[in-house]
């Protein structure tokens, strides 16, 4: 795997890729690479000749009092896991080279970024937006996969893509879990022994909420017993507990069109999200 820092290095690999007719994915991440990550990857590999990883904590995404110095990093041995998963390239350029120190542009994604994770993390989606906007310009792959984890930021960037005719596909990979339902992310490294053991009844929970209201039972109860059960499972707080539609994020009341269950909630000082289809 060749390892590359800076933009003109990246872009005259794909040159001489498209030169010899390869397709190329693009996998951004923010490292601290795990299972998840590596589904991402497969999902590059089947789908296209050539596959670039991307490694860049993104400091525009983080809100001053969020976690950007201490957020894991650990190149070494994401180098090592991206060389078995046999990627082609790595892109892992320093703040610099992202961004010059007079930029003054930034993308902002309208009607998705007013609600869920928007409201507690101002300016997270714009960040998001501006980094993948660039990352896209910079290796015009012609896919890039992103979980289905972080589903509203799967959306934005659907739409930025779309909005801005960036010619990608844009592609959502299911999301990866531990055996006992945690969603897999590079935060669940904080979590305490009580957090991790209290963590997977998110999804336990928004499980049951879906069949309930799959069965016919009332949306609205059922989601008040649903967050009784979050508070009695040890969550200290919870941000949000919502059904929505799965293209708009617009509230929903009614699951015979494509929605979707939402949850973030604190453990200590740590912020879980997870979402669901309901099928
Ligand atoms: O999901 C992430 O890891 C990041 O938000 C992304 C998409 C790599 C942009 O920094």
């Amino acid at each position: 795997m060749d390892i590359v820092r800076t933009v003109a290095e990246m872009r005259s690999h794909v040159s001489m890729w498209r030169r010899e007719g390869l397709s190329v994915a693009l996998v951004p991440t923010m490292g601290s690479l795990h299972a998840g990550h590596l589904s991402l990857m497969k999902v590059g590999k089947e789908r296209s000749d050539r596959v670039i990883a991307t490694i860049f904590v993104n400091p525009l995404q983080f809100a001053p009092n969020e976690d950007f110095e201490t957020y894991p990093r650990r190149e070494d041995s994401d180098i090592q896991k991206l060389v078995e998963e046999d990627i082609d390239l790595l892109f892992a350029p320093d703040v610099n080279e992202m961004y010059r120190p007079d930029a003054t542009t930034t993308i902002n994604v309208g009607g998705l970024t007013d609600c869920l994770c928007a409201l507690s993390r101002p300016g997270f989606f714009d960040g998001v937006a501006t980094v993948v906007t660039k990352l896209l310009l910079q290796a015009l792959p012609d896919i890039a996969i992103f979980g289905e984890k972080d589903y509203q930021q799967l959306l934005v960037i659907k739409r930025l893509a779309t909005d801005l005719d960036i010619p990608v596909e844009i592609i959502g990979a299911p999301t990866i879990r531990e055996e006992d339902g945690l969603a897999l992310s590079s935060r669940n490294v904080y979590l305490d022994t009580k957090s991790r053991s209290i963590a997977p009844s998110m999804y336990n929970i928004l499980n049951q909420y879906a069949s309930d209201i799959s069965n016919g039972n009332d949306i609205k109860k059922s989601l008040q017993l649903a967050k009784q059960n979050m508070q009695k499972s040890g969550f200290e707080k919870i941000e949000y507990l919502d059904l929505r539609s799965s293209q708009t994020l617009q509230a929903c009341n009614d699951i015979k069109k494509p929605s979707r269950l939402f949850a973030a909630a604190w453990l200590g000082s740590t912020r879980l999200i997870d979402n669901l289809a309901i099928t």
